[in-house]
């Protein structure tokens, strides 16, 4: 089952990630996926803002992988659009049980390697207004059908 949540401003895409946070576990992992320019490196700044991270976000498309450590929990921020393949090296899987949460940008480019128990959200622009996005959000596993249960 998948759930569709219309975020009318940045504002409801931070509110969205919030209330995820409140919600979290170690070991969870959030796959972000959809437009250029939709929102997903907002929805991982509102969810490390609730997580109380100290540091500033910002876009790992060079790096890649960045960690967060000074949250409540340890933030795994992932953006695998220029990664062309070089998945292996990484050892994406490592992060995933290391009992921090992993947020990836473009979590669709790397498909085969995510875990099987995920949180999913599409976003989409609208041609209805320039701040309008459409989210799917779809759990795999139950701790996340809880959460999409207890939120949405
Ligand atoms: N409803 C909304 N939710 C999120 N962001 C919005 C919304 N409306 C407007 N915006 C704007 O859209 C932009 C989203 O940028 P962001 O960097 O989060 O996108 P992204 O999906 O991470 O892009 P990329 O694919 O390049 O990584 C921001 O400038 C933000 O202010
Ligand atoms: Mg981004």
């Amino acid at each position: 089952m998948s759930y569709k949540v219309i975020s009318r401003s940045e504002k409801d895409t931070i509110n969205l990630a919030q209330n995820i946070e409140s919600e979290k576990f170690p070991n969870m992992v959030i796959c972000l996926m959809g437009d250029l320019g939709s929102g997903k490196t907002i929805f991982t700044k509102g969810f490390a803002s609730s997580l109380e991270v100290e540091e500033a976000i910002t876009s790992p498309t060079f790096n890649i992988i960045k960690e967060y450590t000074s949250g409540q929990m340890p933030l795994y921020h992932m953006d695998v659009y220029r990664l062309d393949g070089k998945v292996e090296d990484l050892g994406i899987e490592e992060y995933f049980t290391k009992g921090g949460i992993t947020i990836i940008e473009w979590a669709d480019m790397i498909e085969d390697y995510l875990p099987e128990e995920r949180l999913e959200i599409k976003f989409r622009l609208s041609d209805e207004d320039e701040d309008t996005r459409i989210l799917t959000i779809t759990p795999y596993g139950q701790e996340y059908e809880d959460i999409c249960e207890a939120i949405l």
